[in-house]
């Protein structure tokens, strides 16, 4: 019987290991066949931008909303501080990390540095399809390609000599809206002495940088800007006019209020609509934030051209996509790269955000009439050349050289620094920094 029972033991053990191996081997297949199953990609990017702002927050949101009404996953990773320092310096740590996010805002010459490295998709799938070759205008393609690839997506274009102003504290202090830097500066005495801080400004070196640089072209012209600027001639940057860019820097000074120092931009703009200020003089993205809190151009606000000789001060954000050998994430990159300079997008985007759209065939109606005439100011700038790209916001020179500037001109701004001193500075830490 035993003898019986062990053969049946044994002929059972054989068939429940027969059975299990079975089973392993059909869970092995299943397994396989779900593997081999094409995933369907989830588009996903994580995006690294400074729009914290109340207007910029906005405009985000939009890109953010069409991007997933697409099918994408959008994981945002927003950095406040308005002009871009902070964020950079988080995206240098991720990167050193190697742990880069997928689409990040970037700009000017940034673009091709980070390219050089190899750290860079290239877009030019995406640009042949969508023909960005045809819709772009050469000074923004110029930018967003190096050797005729494409390594960003522009999203738009901002100017940044503007003058914002508040016409009802104008009108109390019985001042018009000042078209020369000697007008500007009686006029501010006037609002002074109404009680009125003239000039609303944020103490950050990138906000002091752009105050100089409007300044610059303002009393120097497009071609000393791109001089001074651009091509950082020495002669130029020690010219008597760029002593008296600093007697004029000096005179902005003495037109802030005492609680300056660190404020952010958009708190400042809270000045001006509150009419505690009279005027501001900032980029674009101004409009942005005054029409979220829901004023109107024309009734709440005015924007007019900075004092002085014409020009158009050329600040253009665009989104570069880091390598990821991650299908999900590249398909993400494919996709947000595409939306950006769709017509739809460049038109809901712009407008929240206070830019005029980057894609050069674009209706006009959807446009109020600081958006118009910044188009208007740009067509005409082009065909006059004098459209200069901006220095404060990292579009015209290397991020060492455009800190040079940016730590000499902030230093004279809240110290009482001589224009002379300031100039000659000036001269020698660019040619330190180039
Ligand atoms: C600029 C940027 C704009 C705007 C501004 C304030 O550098 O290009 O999009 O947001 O900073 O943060």
């Amino acid at each position: 019987m035993s003898e019986m029972r062990t053969q049946r033991e044994s002929r059972t053990g054989k068939s429940h290991l027969a059975m299990t191996r079975m089973a392993t081997a059909l869970a092995g297949v299943l397994a396989g066949s779900l593997l081999a199953a094409p995933a369907r990609a989830e588009p996903t990017v994580e995006v690294l931008h400074y729009w914290t702002s109340g207007g910029e927050s906005k405009a985000a949101g939009a890109l953010r909303q069409d991007f997933e009404a697409s099918g994408g996953k959008w994981i945002d990773a927003p950095v406040a501080g308005g002009g871009g320092d902070a964020a950079s310096t988080v995206l240098r740590s991720r990167v050193l990390a190697g742990d880069p996010p997928n689409a990040v805002q970037l700009k000017g010459p940034n673009i091709k540095d980070w390219a050089a490295q190899g750290k860079l998709a290239t877009l030019d799938e995406v640009a042949k399809a969508e023909n960005w070759d045809a819709i772009l205008p050469p000074q923004i393609r110029d930018v967003v390609t190096d050797k005729g690839h494409y390594y960003a997506v522009p999203v738009n274009i901002h100017r940044v000599n503007w003058l914002w102003v508040n016409p009802q504290a104008m009108k109390k202090a019985g001042v018009e809206i000042p078209k020369t830097w000697d007008e500007f500066n009686a006029a501010a005495e006037k609002l002074k002495a109404a009680g009125i801080v003239p000039l609303a400004h944020g103490g950050q070196p990138w906000q002091e940088g752009a105050l100089f640089e409007d300044v610059v072209l303002g009393l120097g012209g497009a071609d000393f800007y791109r001089k001074a600027l651009v091509e950082l001639d020495q002669t130029a940057l020690t010219s008597d006019t760029m002593v008296k860019v600093f007697d004029q820097m000096r005179k902005l000074r003495g037109f802030v209020d005492d609680g300056f120092p660190g404020r952010e931009w958009n708190i400042a703009a809270g000045m001006l609509m509150n009419g505690q200020a009279a005027m501001q003089i900032m980029g674009d993205w101004e409009k942005g934030e005054l029409t979220a809190a829901g004023k109107l151009p024309g009734k709440d606000f005015v924007c007019a051209h900075v004092p002085g000789k014409s020009g158009y001060i050329v600040n253009s954000d665009s989104f570069v996509m880091f390598k990821s050998d991650d299908a999900d994430r590249a398909a993400g990159q494919k996709l947000l790269a595409k939306l950006i300079l769709g017509k739809k997008f460049q038109e809901t985007f712009n407008v929240l955000k206070g830019s005029i759209p980057a894609r050069q065939d674009m209706a006009r109606d959807s446009f109020d009439e600081c958006a118009v005439k910044s188009m208007d100011d740009l067509k005409g700038a082009i065909a006059d050349n004098s459209a200069v790209p901006s220095m404060a916001h990292e579009m015209a020179v290397p991020g060492a050289v455009r800190g040079a500037f940016l730590d000499v001109v902030t230093s004279h701004f809240n110290s009482g620094m001589s224009s002379k001193d300031a100039v000659q500075r000036l001269a020698e830490a660019v040619d330190l920094a180039k």
